[in-house]
Order: structure tokens, then C-alpha cells, then sequence
């Protein structure tokens, strides 16, 4: 079988656990796949930085741009981040020249998810974004394919480990949220501009996104209610466990009557919701489905091995051409009929 050939761009937390996780189950992932999957090519900022992986074996591109040209890469895996600038310019390339594309970038796709993938409709190609929310869970699978033929009336959860982590940690062990936070920024956790994190940005990108596939509606990121979790302090945390409570940061979307609703903030979680028990780097995500009732998804929303695992799924799918919905997220056909089927509701 012919090789699904890769170039990465972006060698950071999870781009280093997509190498380290291709060659570790390499034999396993063949299997799945049906066919290899070999790096063909890798970019980065600083070519001289130690990553604590051999990258000998493969070719270094100073100039990304030119890698959408390249009849010798099947797939590109964008791993850089930020919302525009060349995460973006390398996307709508690579889209355009008909290239799949698969992306942890949750930025780039709660802002410019709709134009990306109506390239990626018009090239007739994938655009796949499955590490974008919540890490290792596969949770953009579990809607779009898993509660397909549902009606989903609510969308929740704990959507940003570094949060998690800060918020359950200072619970625990009292220490102070400065400390905790650069604990998780070592443990690879945190966005490059943390405040993405504890300003409740990131999971917003993240709840847009999720919105978007429950509720077959338009991204609407600037429509998303946020606040964060910067100013929370212990006396908070205790004061909640006093009466009974933990505090999370929740993000929750619900398409009703009156519209799209969608809000970040602290919540209170009763001790006796599920909630309450995801502790550290964990995230979860809760939808009702009119058919299929509660789903709950739960696992690690963060870190190098949970964000790899959900890259790496979805280039399974590419070398299978297992695309899913058409082309990932509802492009202008699919926003159409589903503002006719609201009409007739
Ligand atoms: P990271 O550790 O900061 O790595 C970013 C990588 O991108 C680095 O290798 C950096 O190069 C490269 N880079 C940055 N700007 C570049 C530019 N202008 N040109 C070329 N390369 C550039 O970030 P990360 O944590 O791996 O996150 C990557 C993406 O995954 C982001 O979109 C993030 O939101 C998303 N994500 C992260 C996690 C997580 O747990 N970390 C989970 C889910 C999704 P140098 O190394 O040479 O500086
Ligand atoms: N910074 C993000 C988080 C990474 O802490 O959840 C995973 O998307």
C-alpha cells in the first residue's frame, strides 16, 4: 500500500507527541490506517532547538508556504497555534491546492472555521480538527458522527485543563494560583499566551466550536459570554466547598427559543455532579440528545500524549478517506437547510 506521506509544522508539546506517537505504535497505526504513514517533511521556528527527539530522518522546510506545492506530502498537520498569521495563510494554501489538513488549532477554527472549510468543500478535501477541543477525547467524533441523528438541545463542560488543573490543585494542596499556573505551563498544559487560558478564551474557542457541530449553527465566537478564572482566590475555593460546591470553569451552549446562548465563567458544581470529580488535566463534555439522552465524554483535555492521540486519529481517517460529515464543520449548504428546518419548527 502506498504510504500516507506527512510534513508537520509546529514541533512544540504536540507536535513532538505526534512524532513520538508515530514511531512508537507505528506497526499499530499501519494497521489502522491501512496503509503507513510516513513523516516526509517537518517546520518550525528554531531549527537548532533540542526537542528530545531524534529528527535527523527527516526534512527540515525553512518556508512553509511552499510546502502546499509539494506533490510529495499527502497531508499537512498544522501544530503552531494563533488564530491568523501563518497557522492561517498555511491552512487556506494547503485547503486550496486540494491538500487535507489537520489541525489542533482551536483559535484558527472558532474564527475562521466557516471560510476553511468552504475551501476544504470546494477542493473536495478534508479539514480535520478532532485535538482542537478537549485534548484526547474524541468528542468532535462523538457528535458529528456518534449523536448524528439527534436533536441536541445542550451543550456543556469543563473545557480547559489549565483551568482544571489550577482550580482542583489549589483546592487540594492550597497552593497559590501563580505557582499552579506555571506548574501547568511545564507540564505543556497551557496555551503560548496563558491568559488565552485563565481568561476563559480557550475554552470559548473551544465551546464555539462544539455549538457549531451540536447545533448545525453558524461559529459565533464574538457571540460567546466570557469570564475566567484569574481572579479567583482560595478563600473563594473554600468558601464553595463550605456550602457544598467546587468551583469549575464551565462552558455552556444551548440553542433555544430566544437563540444561541454561549457562556465561560466559574460555575458552582454541586458536589454530587460528575462535574465535580474531573479533577487536574481532565476535561469533560456533557450534550442531551433528544433520542440518545445524556452523553458524557470524560479524559485529558491537555498535554503532549491525550493531543498527539486525537491528531493522529484523525490522519487514520485521512488515509482511510474516512472524512465523516462532509467536510467537518456546517458549510453554507448545510447552514441553509438547517435555517429552513428551523423555519418549519
Ligand atoms: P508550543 O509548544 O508552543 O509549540 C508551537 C510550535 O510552533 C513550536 O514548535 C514553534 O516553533 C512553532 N511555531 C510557532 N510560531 C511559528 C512560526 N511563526 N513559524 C513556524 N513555526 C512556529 O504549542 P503546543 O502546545 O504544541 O500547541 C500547538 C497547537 O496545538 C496550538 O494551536 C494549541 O492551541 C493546540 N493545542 C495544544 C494542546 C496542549 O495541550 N498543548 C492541546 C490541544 C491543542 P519553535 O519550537 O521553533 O519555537
Ligand atoms: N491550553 C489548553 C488547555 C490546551 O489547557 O486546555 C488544550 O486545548
Amino acid at each position: 500500500q502506498r504510504p500516507l506521506r506527512l510534513a508537520i509544522v509546529g514541533l512544540g508539546t504536540v507536535g513532538g507527541g505526534v512524532i513520538r506517537l508515530l514511531e512508537t505504535n507505528s506497526a499499530l497505526i499501519a494497521r489502522r490506517a491501512g496503509r503507513p504513514i510516513e513523516v516526509v517533511a517537518i517546520s518550525a521556528r528554531d531549527r537548532s532547538k533540542d526537542r528530545g527527539v531524534d529528527l535527523s530522518s527527516y526534512e527540515w522546510v525553512d518556508d512553509m508556504t511552499t510546502l502546499a506545492a509539494r506533490e510529495d506530502i499527502d497531508v499537512v498537520i498544522e501544530l503552531i497555534g494563533g488564530s491568523d498569521g501563518p497557522a492561517l495563510t498555511l491552512a487556506r494554501q494547503c485547503l486550496a491546492a486540494g491538500k487535507p489538513f489537520v489541525t489542533a488549532n482551536k483559535a484558527m477554527i472558532a474564527h475562521h472555521g466557516l471560510s476553511l472549510a468552504t475551501i476544504a468543500e470546494k477542493a473536495g478535501v478534508a479539514l480535520k480538527y478532532e485535538a482542537a477541543v478537549a485534548g484526547g477525547i474524541p468528542v468532535i467524533k462523538g457528535l458529528r458522527e456518534g449523536a448524528a441523528a439527534n436533536e441536541i438541545s445542550r451543550v456543556y463542560g469543563i473545557l480547559n485543563g489549565t483551568c482544571n488543573y489550577i482550580l482542583t490543585t489549589m483546592e487540594k494542596d492550597g497552593r497559590g494560583f501563580d505557582e499552579v499556573l506555571k506548574e501547568a505551563q511545564d507540564l505543556g498544559y497551557a496555551e503560548a499566551d496563558p491568559s488565552f487560558d485563565i481568561d476563559g478564551v480557550d475554552a470559548a474557542h473551544k465551546l464555539s466550536i462544539l455549538a457549531s457541530l451540536a447545533f448545525g449553527t453558524e461559529l459565533d465566537f464574538a457571540g460567546v459570554n466570557i469570564t475566567g478564572i484569574r481572579h479567583v482566590i482560595a478563600a473563594d475555593i473554600a468558601e464553595a466547598a463550605a456550602l457544598g460546591f467546587r468551583i469549575r470553569l464551565v462552558g455552556m451552549a444551548e440553542n433555544g427559543p430566544a437563540g444561541l446562548f454561549q457562556r465561560v465563567h466559574p460555575m458552582l458544581v454541586p458536589m454530587d455532579h460528575p462535574l465535580a470529580h474531573v479533577d487536574g488535566s481532565l476535561n469533560a463534555v456533557v450534550a442531551d440528545g433528544n433520542f440518545v439522552g445524556r452523553l458524557f465524554f470524560q479524559g485529558r483535555g491537555a498535554g503532549d500524549g491525550p493531543t498527539a492521540s486525537a491528531v493522529v486519529a484523525d490522519l487514520i481517517d485521512v488515509a482511510r478517506d474516512e472524512y465523516g460529515d462532509p467536510f467537518a464543520m456546517p458549510v453554507a449548504s448545510l447552514l441553509a437547510q438547517h435555517k429552513a428546518d428551523a423555519g418549519k419548527r
